[in-house]
């Protein structure tokens, strides 16, 4: 057996793919190690959604460069959509064995055994209908309770800023038979929450089953098991999702639902196809099916042109929905986007940064707002494990996806149990069991 180590970065669909990297290569003799210093192969599935993210990347695959030379033989390869993006380039640097797009990593076992010191494997070829709907994840989280299951891959959307489309190319949907599949395995193997994911979920359809219907298929096939799912965009987020969300008691009323801008010029620019009193409506929609939902959201402070007027709208629509939760960023110019070909990255550094602090400054306190209208009531959460801070507490997630902590020595990671809401910070409900 090889002994192989995998370094994630990115959303959540990077960690479900890292997954299938471990199946696909554990099949080939490829045993997974959380200890780079032995490794014979070592990965990052990577992100290039802003240049920080990159950066980082860099830095990393200076110190797995380390690893190569004190240890002649040891591969280094980059998965992901640093890989999609870069191609050709990461080999010129010399640090790397191996680039492998998203769609290929079926082809990493055929690569890793041709690669060899001077010869570089490459292949970022996009497929459009790779969804890896047969390989059975080889599941990465610690405690064994929360699963991410892949519904789809790429983006068809074509929103200015944004690098994913490039890296993850067109928008295909899983069948629906597979995703059951996987979910009941899930629930099978003590698995109590699965998150469904995809860039743009309410257009997720295979067969005439939309999204609506999937998420009734899964609730309904695995009726101990929480379900969730992420992203939702709101051009297409449908009642009819809403519906299915309020009439299964089994998925959470959490909806992510990202905004990036409260100002119709700039989400224009953006190439969002909704406009802020669209997403203002979907908002009331969401109430109106389920009072108790929680709406988190994603903004992106000084896009191209941002004006202070554009600014303030965002903190107003910030204000006037009362988010429980954001990530909150400012504008990183990708190469090859459309906004980088079109437009002027020219709202200056140090304004860009104030304006994302002011946005922070604002959802730290609704944040705070948002969790003290929980004191006092009382939630169902999904034991995760202890508290990091508080061994004797355990902590866990609310439907609504809020972490609860609270005094316990009886239960463990994986048990529902109920607790009622005594304090809290801006980040965590602090509670007590409920007897
Ligand atoms: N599919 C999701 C978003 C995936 S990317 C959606 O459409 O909502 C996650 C988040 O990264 C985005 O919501 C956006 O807020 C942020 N983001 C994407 N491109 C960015 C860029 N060039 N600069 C800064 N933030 C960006
Ligand atoms: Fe990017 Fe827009 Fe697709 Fe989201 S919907 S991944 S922001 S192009
Ligand atoms: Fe990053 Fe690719 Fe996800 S760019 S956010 S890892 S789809």
């Amino acid at each position: 057996m090889k002994k192989l180590y995998i370094e994630t970065y990115g959303c959540q669909m990077n960690v479900a793919d890292t997954e299938v990297v471990f199946s696909i290569l554990g099949a080939h003799g490829y045993e997974r190690t959380e200890d780079m210093g032995e490794a014979d192969v070592i990965l990052v599935n990577t992100c290039s959604v802003r240049d920080n993210a990159e950066q980082r990347i860099h830095g990393r695959l200076e110190q797995f460069n380390q690893q190569r030379r004190q240890r002649p033989g040891v591969l280094v390869g980059v998965l992901g959509c640093m890989a999609e993006r870069l191609k050709e380039e990461l080999l010129e640097s010399g640090k790397v064995d191996i680039v492998a797009g998203p769609d290929a990593y079926r082809s990493l076992p055929l690569m890793l055994q041709n690669a060899a010191p001077g010869t570089p494997q490459i292949n970022v070829l996009l497929s459009r209908e790779e969804t890896y709907g047969d390989v059975v994840p080889v599941r990465t989280d610690r405690n064994g309770v929360s699963a991410f299951i892949s519904i789809m891959r790429g983006c068809n959307n074509v929103c200015s800023y944004c690098v994913v489309p490039y890296t993850r190319g067109a928008e295909r949907s899983r069948d629906f038979h597979s995703i059951v599949r996987e979910a009941c395995d899930c629930a099978s193997r003590g698995y109590k929450e699965v998150t469904l994911l995809g860039q743009n979920v309410d257009s997720y359809i295979f067969d005439g089953c939309n999204f609506a219907g999937l998420l009734r298929l899964v609730a309904e096939s695995c009726p101990g098991m929480r379900v969730r799912f992420s992203t939702s965009n709101p051009q297409d987020i449908s009642d009819e999702v809403l519906q299915t969300m309020a009439s299964h008691p089994n998925i959470c009323h959490h909806i992510h639902l990202p905004v990036q801008s409260g100002s119709n010029r700039m989400l224009e620019k953006m190439r969002r196809r909704y406009t802020r009193e669209w997403y203002l409506q979907r908002v009331a929609a969401i109430r109106s099916y389920m009072p108790d939902c929680a709406i988190s959201t994603d903004v992106i402070a000084g896009f191209c042109s941002e004006t202070e007027d554009d600014h303030r709208q965002t903190l107003s629509l910030f204000e006037e929905v009362g988010f429980d939760a954001a990530f909150m960023f400012y504008y990183s110019e990708r190469p090859g986007t459309l906004a980088a070909r079109k437009y002027p990255d020219d709202v200056p550094q140090d304004v860009k940064t104030r304006r994302l602090e002011e946005i922070i400054a604002v959802q730290n306190r609704l944040s705070l707002e948002s969790n003290r209208r929980d004191v006092g009531k009382t939630f169902e959460v999904l034991v995760e494990g202890h508290s990091k801070r508080d061994p004797a507490q355990l902590c866990g997630r609310a439907g609504n996806n809020k972490m609860c902590v609270w005094t316990d020595s009886e239960h463990r990671a994986g048990d529902f149990v109920r607790v009622r809401v005594l304090d809290c910070t801006q980040a965590t409900l602090l509670c007590e069991l409920e007897l």
